[in-house]
């Protein structure tokens, strides 16, 4: 189906209302919040006098106002709402200000005063090591005798990675309101990905059942998976103020604010050690995984093992001993980032590939290509280390399509001949393969509910348990109501996420939202059909097996002129007391997990694509310019095309942005600095290619997996096409020297890649040593 988005007009033109645009209710309050400024400090005294003095100011909220649980945290409780005694982050809320206006709010929250015991903080990764500061003790997914296999394998190379984190900057940033309505039920709108869980957060910081909390998500301006958790905290702020004073209150963050409070993707530190043979055929892998956790575990664990199950990408390896560390620091608490540290576990592959090919002095795609997974051969290599064969395998077809397509043999000629012709300019080529799990590892999110409604008049209302975000998933399930009742879409009213019409809903996260609750929605449509056949099958005068639902109508099967309108049925059913009204589950079958051994069969299905990217590289600046991106990707059989289009488009880009130009710094006392978009690049229309091909993946077989009309989810898996822009940079950078190892610092700015240029010109002869450890660039400033 090629469906517009349904609020393609709304966003165009401002007419989409967001949380914080809704018709204000007369009396809202506003929050503002009082920020301490250490990243780790003993909080000695608070004094809101002179603030509470300010007109307009009604209360400031401490630790003391909390009538449930002082908690926040989704997995570990280790999360306080509003922090007792101490400072946990630079900048994290100490106490809020609730006053009739953002403004008096935000002057109130600097009268209060706070006096603080600084204490030491622990910012990165190497400390955090060196302090044994971790927030878990170690997970590992393990295969074979890495060990064993590493001391006979014909090669070794070991080396270590460090990879910057990313802001989410959706445009809207962390919004909620809530009111106490008259029957004291705690009312709140968030812009959250996770409507259940906030509700969940809401009721256990102030004592109440589920059942006294409804939470609703209009739209998001993004999410990205920064709204996966962390609107939690801000829900429940709101809702605890309007607790408190029986108004309601709204709170929105200023960008600065978000960017200093809210976590990131993770930046991780990755060292490795890899065997391998003469033809770059890998043997034996040992990774340790360190991700930068901040100050609570937040999502952490399940972001390091979606890490740890996609270091392998596309790569078969037979013994492989990977562990993974969690470093509790003094930051903002990192948390679900498109990708869900699958984009950093892929990262590290990449690069032990490109080591590997570089050292054996073969072409990157050559090895890449030699070492993919294949479902075809014997004996099998097509079996994940965590022990799940890579279902539905067609990545090395797809491989060679794209190769083929984007003439990436003749272009690898011609940029050789440029390389040979231009001295201080350089182009670089490089082909990337993307395996990405589908599915939550946490098995019991993978499950989902939907009501429909039917009204008399044929008219219907589609209630389903995702949140939209800009990615489409309202269009999506409109599409398959539409197909499964056999109506126009245009007769279907999408209806605001709320948790009291679905209850006990999945985070829309992982991809899999489109999955989950399209097989729910088309369930309850069937229901729905299942009870309209029989009183179509009257009108029709036929049985209800040979009734048909399609284009408005019900037909008969064996004669498709004999039709009634859909409304008239919906009408004579309403007559004949036939309830129109039905939910629909789904549960996602096959898939198990266990995490204490990091082995089972956690997703569906993979989701596969290829990118090729070429760059060009001033060898005297390190700037550089992309000047052609091709595309291959599978979505299966799409539900809405544009929609899928816009995905692929945005995800790469999003993944160029963290690749190469997003920086995050902080302040060696933990500040961060990068905390407003002239500070903190992201990519913008400019920096999109000019020749950017993207296509849709056909696939020969047909898969082993039923999903919902054969569509995959697509919210992810192609910020990790980006992968290749850093390899193609890196290729160019190979070109101004003749080194057998390319340090590239990641994120890969000019001034990375400038030091880059500098060390293949002078190359280290350690580098070029057999069994010599490279140290790719000490990178962001985490
Ligand atoms: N696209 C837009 N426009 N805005 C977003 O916030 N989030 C991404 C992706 N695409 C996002 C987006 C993330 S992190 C995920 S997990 C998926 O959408 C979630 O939606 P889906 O499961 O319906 O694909
Ligand atoms: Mo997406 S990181 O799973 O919200």
């Amino acid at each position: 189906m090629n469906l517009r988005h349904e609020s393609a007009v709304g966003h165009v033109t401002g007419r989409a209302v967001y949380t914080d645009e809704q018709h204000e209710p007369t009396g809202l309050l506003s929050l503002y919040p009082v920020q301490a400024p250490h990243a780790h400090a003993r909080i000695v005294a608070m004094d809101a006098t002179a603030a509470l003095a300010l007109p307009g100011v009604i209360r400031v909220l401490t630790a003391a106002d909390i009538p449930g649980e002082n908690d926040t945290g989704p997995i570990l409780h280790d999360e306080p709402l509003i922090p007792r005694d101490v400072v946990l982050f630079h900048g994290q809320a100490v106490a809020w200000v609730v006053a009739t206006s953002e403004r008096i709010a935000q002057q109130a929250a600097r009268a209060v005063k706070v006096e603080y015991e600084p204490l030491p903080p622990v910012l990165d990764i190497e400390t955090a090591i060196a302090q044994s500061s971790f927030h878990l003790p170690p997970a590992v997914v393990a295969r074979g005798d890495a060990a064993a296999a590493m001391d006979l394998a014909p090669h070794r190379l070991s080396g270590e990675l460090h990879i910057g984190g990313q802001d989410h900057f959706y445009l809207e940033t962390q919004a909620s309101w809530a009111h106490v309505d008259s029957e004291g039920l705690v009312q709140v709108t968030s812009s959250t990905q996770h409507p259940t869980e906030t509700q969940i957060i809401v009721a256990r910081v102030l004592g109440l059942p589920s059942n006294r909390v409804v939470c609703k998500s209009l739209r998001m301006g993004g999410g990205f998976g920064g709204k996966e958790t962390q609107a939690n905290p801000y829900a429940a702020v709101a809702a605890l103020a309007a607790f408190r004073t029986g108004k309601p209150v709204r709170i929105k963050l200023g960008r600065s604010a978000d960017m200093q409070l809210t976590g990131k993707r993770h930046p991780f530190l990755a060292r490795y050690e890899v065997g391998f043979d003469d033809d770059g055929l890998l043997k034996a892998l040992i990774v340790t995984l360190y991700a930068n956790g901040g100050w609570s575990a937040d999502l952490s664990p399940p972001v390091l093992m979606r890490a740890m199950v996609h270091v392998d990408n596309a790569y078969y390896t037979p013994h492989v001993h990977i562990t993974g560390l969690i470093a509790r620091t003094h930051l903002a608490s990192n948390t679900a980032f498109r990708g869900f540290g699958g984009p950093q576990g892929m990262l590290v592959g990449e690069e032990i590939l490109d080591r590997v090919a570089r050292y054996r002095q073969l072409p990157p795609e050559t090895v890449r290509e030699r070492n993919l997974y294949r479902p075809d051969e014997t004996p099998a290599r097509n079996d994940t280390p965590y022990g799940q064969p890579v279902v539905d395998n067609h990545l090395p077809q797809l491989w060679a399509q794209l190769r083929r397509d984007s003439h990436f043999d003749q272009r690898r000629r011609q940029i050789d001949e440029f390389n040979r012709s231009h001295a201080h300019v350089r182009r670089g080529l490089a082909i990337t393969p993307v395996k990405f799990g589908i599915s939550f590892n946490k098995t019991e999110y993978n499950q989902a509910g939907a009501l429909v409604h039917i009204y008399a008049d044929g008219s219907v209302q589609l209630n389903h348990g995702g949140t939209e975000m800009g990615q489409g998933l309202h269009t999506k399930m409109l599409a398959v109501a539409s197909r499964a009742l056999g109506v126009r879409v245009d007769t279907i009213q999408i209806m605001v996420t709320s948790t009291d019409k679905v209850p006990n809903t999945s985070a829309t996260a992982a991809s899999s939202g489109s999955d989950l609750n399209g097989q729910a929605v088309k369930a309850a449509c069937e229901t729905l059909l299942e009870r309209l056949a029989p009183v179509a099958a009257t009108m029709l005068g036929t049985t209800p097996d040979d009734v048909v639902f399609s284009e408005d109508h019900a037909r008969r099967q064996s004669d498709a002129s004999v039709a009634v309108p859909f409304s008239e049925v919906t009408r004579a059913a309403y007559s004949a007391r036939v309830s129109l009204s039905a939910t629909g589950y789904y549960r996602t079958p096959v898939i198990h997990w266990d995490p204490k051994r990091g082995h089972g069969h956690p997703f569906y299905y993979y989701a596969f694509g290829a990118a090729v990217s070429e760059v060009e590289v001033c060898g005297f600046t390190g700037v550089y310019t992309l000047r052609q991106v091709d595309l291959l990707h599978d979505v299966g059989d799409s539900l809405a095309e544009t929609i899928d289009r816009g995905q692929i488009e945005g995800g790469f880009v999003q993944g160029m942005g963290w690749l190469t130009c997003e920086e995050l710094r902080w302040s060696a006392a933990g500040k961060l600095l990068t905390d407003a978009p002239s500070t903190y690049k992201i990519p913008t229309i400019g920096e999109v290619p000019r020749e950017f091909h993207v296509t849709l993946f056909k696939r020969s077989r047909t898969p082993t997996t039923q999903v919902i009309f054969g569509s995959k989810g697509v919210g992810e898996p192609p910020l990790m096409l980006a992968i290749s822009v850093r390899e193609a940079l890196r290729d160019a950078v190979a070109a101004f020297g003749d080194a057998r190892a390319v340090p590239l610092a990641s994120p890969a700015t000019p001034e990375a890649v400038a030091d880059a240029i500098a060390a293949v010109r002078t190359p280290d002869p350690a580098h070029s040593s057999p069994e010599a450890p490279v140290p790719a660039g000490a990178a962001s400033g985490s």
